[in-house]
């Protein structure tokens, strides 16, 4: 390994570290704007030049690999002379309009400015004016704030896996555009705001709403991604005003998909049910909390003393909080039932008792880059976990084979190198053949029902619609690709339950289904 010198302190690093990754591991920071660590390295914005012993010119940081030992200064005159020169070049086209910027507070710029800048311009001529470009509703731009750190374009193609944005023009004509003005509507569009290090990207929602300095920072979990993102819910005056992402590189690195770092306008919502209401003759009544509660209560005793123990059940949102769930199972077991599920989409509950414990992944999400194979059975992965669609692309770039079994031939933006497209109903069936090949090549005897496969799976490539077993009008169409996502359960539309209680939860998962976001699609 490598041993460096980084402003008089000897460090070892990995092979192939760059001068950066060794400053940041001895905690001196190298001013950027261009770097990321979670992005390739473009070395465009020449901030981060540093003084590197024996070397005619000041050399990039960022791109600089490390050789044994290199000796490097960071704060020498020299460093310190072409750090203020590149940034006296990036200040001729910026504007200066931090008072009305809504990065102001926490725009990279204008801290690097202060801390690395002139007191005063020697620029005199006319800036450049950028158009503003349409990106859709949740990005706003001032492109003539834009530094061209390309951070916008990298992430697009290599994490979101679109290129929305790119850069066309050289020099002082060079600048940030979409795709032949096409709008950017990837479920991670939001991230690039987080990446702009100056005010060109802003959040659309967020904009001239407050400043960083008057919001209150509470830490959460993301409410939609199912994988238990960290954020930082940020508020003023008891509103809530923006959602950002908590840096945990074993869950969400430092991303958030847009679904929850938007979802909070739902709270500000005027659709939204603040106020209790009561039916009467069929109209809704707003009333206080006191006389709603009261005829809650009413309505729980009668039917506590109208209906078998047996027959009384709760089904809870599973959006609800654990402590929620639990005072509504306390509820209903008050009242002799036991019936109380969340399960508002499942149909199908043969396991029930087979299992133990919740379903659950098998590993944690920072060791998925350890697999050189997944299998990915029936999700639209880019909708139902955004971030978790983020890190197989970068895995699938890399060593692992990505492998599809789904109903749908759903677009994943990644490399895929097998992909089997089945009917809803064959999915279990084209499920135990892969199961009983496993088996073979374990020399193993496979499971139970999954040694004799029913059907055979009808593979399509050129089959991009799914299909209900059933029936094949449009609207069972749309019930198949709902039932479909739900992992691990048959068809809802094929499934029957038996039991009345299992009859209910049938019903109120079709009940669901009405409301699946598919069919509004
Ligand atoms: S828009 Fe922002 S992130 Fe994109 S290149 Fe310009 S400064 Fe960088
Ligand atoms: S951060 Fe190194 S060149 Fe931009």
């Amino acid at each position: 390994m490598p041993k460096v010198v980084i402003d008089g302190i000897e460090t070892e690093v990995r092979n192939g570290a760059t001068v950066m990754e060794a400053a940041n591991g001895l905690g001196i920071y190298i001013p950027h704007f261009c770097y990321h660590k979670q992005l390739s390295i473009a070395a465009n914005c020449r901030m981060c030049l540093v003084q590197v012993e024996k070397a005619p010119k000041p050399l990039p940081a960022c791109a600089t690999p490390v050789a044994d030992g290199m000796k490097v200064m960071t704060r020498s005159d020299y460093a310190r002379t072409a750090q203020d020169g590149v940034m006296e070049f990036l200040l001729i086209n910026h504007p200066l309009d931090c008072p009305i910027c809504d990065q102001g507070g926490e725009c990279q710029l204008q801290d690097l400015a202060v801390g690395y800048g002139k007191s005063a311009s020697r620029f005199t001529e006319e800036k450049r004016v950028v158009l503003n470009k349409n990106l859709g509703p949740l990005i706003s731009t001032d492109m003539t704030r834009c530094i061209h750190c390309t951070r916008c374009v990298r992430y697009g193609q290599e994490l979101a896996g679109v290129m929305e944005l790119g850069m066309i023009g050289r020099g002082e004509h060079a600048e940030i555009i979409s795709f032949v003005g096409k709008t950017v509507d990837s479920e991670l569009s939001g991230n690039m705001i987080d990446l702009c290090p100056v005010g060109a990207l802003t959040s659309k929602p967020f904009r001239y709403t407050a400043r960083t300095w008057e919001l209150s920072r509470r830490k959460s979990v993301s409410p939609h991604d199912s994988l238990g993102s960290n954020l930082v819910v940020q508020v003023k005056q008891n509103r809530v005003m923006r959602v950002l992402p908590l840096e945990n590189d074993e869950l969400n690195q430092c991303w958030l998909s847009d679904r929850d770092r938007f979802s909070y306008e739902g709270l500000n919502s005027e659709e939204r049910l603040t106020k209790p209401m009561i039916k009467e003759d069929g109209h809704w009544r707003e009333v206080d909390w006191q006389v709603a509660l009261e005829h809650v209560a009413r309505g729980l005793s009668e039917t506590r003393f109208k209906y078998d123990p047996n027959e009384i059940g709760a089904l809870a949102s599973p959006h609800s909080t654990l402590e929620e769930m639990a005072l509504l199972a306390k509820l209903v077991r008050a009242m002799g039932g036991d019936n109380v599920d969340h399960r508002l989409r499942q149909s199908d509950f043969s396991a029930d008792g087979k299992r133990a414990g919740a379903p659950w992944l098998g590993m944690k999400l920072a060791e998925l880059g350890q697999l050189d194979r997944v299998l990915l059975v029936g999700s639209f992965l880019r909708k139902d976990h955004p971030l978790l669609a983020s890190r197989l692309r970068q895995m699938a770039k890399l060593k692992t084979k990505l492998n599809v079994l789904h109903c749908a031939d759903d677009e994943l933006l990644m490399p895929v190198a097998n992909k089997l497209i089945t009917r809803p109903g064959d999915l279990v069936a084209a499920l135990a053949q892969v199961v009983k090949a496993v088996a073979e090549v374990k020399h193993k005897a496979a499971p139970g029902s999954a040694a004799r496969p029913g059907r055979s799976p009808r593979a399509s490539h050129r089959e991009t619609a799914p299909r209900c077993s059933s029936a094949t009008s449009p609207r069972n169409t749309l019930k198949a690709r709902s039932c479909s996502v739900l992992p691990r359960t048959s068809p809802a539309c094929s499934t029957a339950s038996s039991d009345s209680w299992a009859r209910r939860r049938t019903a109120s998962a079709a009940i669901s289904r009405a409301a699946c976001p598919w069919k509004a699609a």
